[in-house]
Parts: C-alpha cells; sequence; structure tokens
C-alpha cells in the first residue's frame, strides 16, 4: 500500500510548475509527495503547510515554508483524503489536520488529492468522519451531531490538534448527501471545521498504480 501511495505522490509532481508557491497537506501519502518535491526544490518558491508535522518535513528538506497570510491565493493544494466518492468529495482528518487543509483548498485554485485505490468508496461514511471541536463544547457537539445523523461520535484519544482543539470521530454514516452533511454540521456552535470536503471537493484525484490513474 505504502508504494502505490508514494506513486500517487510522485505523479502529483508533474502539476508542479516553476516558481510555485505549493499548497501541501498531510499524511503518509503527502510524505511521499514532500520527498518528491525536495527534488525539485530549487525550481518552486516554497511551500504552504497544512500542519505542523508538514513543516517539519519540508524543513528538513531545505524548503521554504511560507504564510497563507502572505502568499495570497495558490495555484496548486496537494493532499491525501481517507475517503473519495465518484463526484470527488472527500473526507479528510484522519491524521487531524482537517482545519489548516480546508483552509488552504480553499485559497487554491486547484487540489490534487493523492490516493490509494483502497480510499475510493461509492457513499462516503465508512471511515469515521472526523470533526475538529473546540474542547468546552465537546458534548454539546456529540449529542447534536448524534441527533442530527444517528451517527456515532467518538471522542479520538490523546488527540490534540494544531489548534489547540479536540477531535470527534462520527462512526456509522452513509452520507448520500455531502454537501448538506458539511453545512449542517459547520453550524454547530463548537465546530471548528468537519472533515468533509463537498462545497470545495477536490479536482483532480491521482489513484497510485502502475501507472497511476487520473480522475
Ligand atoms: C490528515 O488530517 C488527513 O486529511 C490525511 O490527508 C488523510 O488522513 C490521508 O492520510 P494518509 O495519506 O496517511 O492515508
Amino acid at each position: 500500500m505504502s508504494e502505490t501511495k508514494r506513486l500517487a505522490g510522485e505523479k502529483a509532481i508533474e502539476y508542479v510548475k516553476d516558481g510555485m508557491i505549493v499548497g501541501v497537506g498531510t499524511g503518509s501519502t503527502v510524505a511521499f509527495f514532500i520527498d518528491a518535491l525536495a527534488r525539485i526544490k530549487d525550481r518552486i518558491k516554497g511551500a504552504v503547510s497544512s500542519s505542523e508535522q508538514s513543516t517539519q518535513h519540508l524543513q528538513r528538506h531545505g524548503i521554504e515554508v511560507l504564510e497563507l497570510n502572505h502568499t495570497g491565493m495558490l495555484e496548486l493544494y496537494v493532499d491525501g483524503a481517507d475517503e473519495c466518492d465518484p463526484g470527488k468529495c472527500l473526507i479528510k482528518g484522519g491524521g487531524a489536520a482537517l482545519t489548516r487543509e480546508k483552509i488552504i483548498s480553499e485559497a487554491s485554485h486547484r487540489f490534487v488529492c493523492i490516493i490509494d485505490k483502497t480510499k475510493q468508496v461509492p457513499v462516503l461514511g465508512r471511515f469515521p468522519l472526523p470533526v475538529e471541536v473546540i474542547p468546552m463544547a465537546r458534548s454539546l457537539v456529540a449529542r447534536e451531531i448524534l441527533a442530527m445523523t444517528g451517527g456515532q461520535p467518538v471522542w479520538r484519544d490523546n488527540t490534540v490538534t494544531d489548534n489547540g482543539n479536540v477531535i470527534l470521530d462520527i462512526h456509522n454514516l452513509s452520507i448520500t448527501d455531502p454537501m448538506t452533511m458539511e453545512r449542517e454540521i459547520n453550524q454547530i456552535p463548537g465546530v471548528v471545521s468537519v472533515g468533509l470536503f463537498a462545497r470545495r471537493p477536490a479536482d483532480i484525484v491521482i489513484i497510485g498504480g502502475t501507472p497511476p490513474t487520473v480522475l
């Protein structure tokens, strides 16, 4: 599986153009992309990172990490996903970086999502849906999500996000209308963001393989 992730990460390099500032996601697939990016680091201006983990990885390779507030819109964002449906809507946040990932994807003209084929699903929801929550609202949000969706919220153990918040993972969902669910969960007070990427789905999906598939 890590071989298919590597193939997806390396394929995404084809979307990096000279002089770009590249938005960089988080996770094991993106780690392969960062390693490949390091090989062409002299051709790019730098990166905007979605997590402390990716920032450290980029900096270890000598790639400059820039502030999104200083860069403006980005041409390209490359990130993984936990699930991907046929409409390129995603579940993300398995690595707890969903909020910064959402911010950078929104700030990017093109979102290239890199996955292996195990992430492709007909309907989102088999992977528990991550929701980043302000700590004092954890129980309130859990009750409201249970009432709203019927899914079972589980407080993720030993996890504090880069923003100082907690994660609820919502189990047993079948998300036939991701756009509506994204909007409704986002409206619960205390929710920072939900790991559904439907309002801003991926533009291009690369599925690692020999050769990689590009959707
Ligand atoms: C990080 O919070 C996630 O959104 C990742 O993009 C997702 O979990 C995919 O991770 P892997 O590439 O490690 O499977």
